[in-house]
């Protein structure tokens, strides 16, 4: 069987504009677009830019927009790609680097201002911090971001603001202000609280339609809001 992939080309060192390459090419019925992405590096042209390393959904590092949708090139199957040509292009809203490999900079640095660590203020002593089944329930649904970036580059929010934290950030801040042994709050809402932090959210669900990992930073973003307005008022 062929299919015929249609990817976005820039370097932005060399080229006036981006274009778009067709390639088509034999693949497997089991082959995601990662594999087909692999083959046209392989075997049509090397000089193609794009990240991978795992190969298996967990280290987020190819995602990419696949037929208009950020997706992981590793997870998306090309059985469930009905259409050609299939469109693969870079992450929107972050700047290009090459081809499909996008400068996430930023986003780190968003991700650094919320404090993505515990912090305890009391000493440790010689026991584990416990916690209850349901405060570890609370944590559900947060810890397995893969930090691939997919929903904060679908946020509108984002896109018109880019000082915004964006949901990958705030999930990271809910996953550890809610967090029963994390004693950290105050130390992190200063970024939280103000215009460019959780107020700038407007519920528009985009992250959690592009997440790969099913992750609902929406939901997260509006448990810290009701949290700082509870705390407030
Ligand atoms: Fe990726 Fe989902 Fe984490 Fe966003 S929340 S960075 S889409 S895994
Ligand atoms: Fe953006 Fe998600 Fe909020 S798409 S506006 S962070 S609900
Ligand atoms: Fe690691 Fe796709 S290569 S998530």
């Amino acid at each position: 069987m062929e299919r015929t992939f249609r990817i976005f080309r820039h370097n932005p060192g060399e080229d006036d504009s981006p274009r778009y390459d067709e390639f088509t090419i034999p693949v497997e019925p089991m082959w995601t677009v990662l594999d087909a992405l692999n083959y046209i590096k392989w075997y049509k042209d090397g000089s193609l830019a794009f990240r991978r390393s795992c190969r298996h959904g967990i280290c987020g590092s190819c995602a990419m927009t696949i037929q208009g949708h950020n997706s992981l090139a590793c997870e998306a199957q090309l059985a469930t790609l009905k259409k050609d040509p299939i469109e693969v292009e870079p992450l929107r809203s972050f700047p290009v680097i090459k081809d499909l490999v996008v400068d996430m900079d930023d986003f780190f640095e968003r991700y650094r201002a919320v404090k993505p660590y515990f912090i305890a203020g009391t000493p440790p002593t010689d026991k584990e911090r416990l916690q209850s089944p349901e405060e570890r329930k609370l944590l559900d649904d947060c810890w397995e971001c893969i930090l691939c970036g997919a929903c904060t580059s679908s946020c509108p929010s984002y896109w018109a603001d880019k000082d915004f934290l964006g949901p990958a950030a705030l999930l990271k801040a809910y996953r550890f202000i809610f967090d029963s042994r994390d004693e950290g709050d105050e130390e992190r809402m200063g970024a939280l609280d103000n215009k460019h932090g959780l107020w700038r959210c407007h519920t528009i669900f985009n992250c959690v339609e592009a997440c790969p990992k099913s992750l609902n930073p929406t939901r997260a973003i509006s448990q810290l809001k009701k949290k700082v307005i509870a705390e407030k008022f």
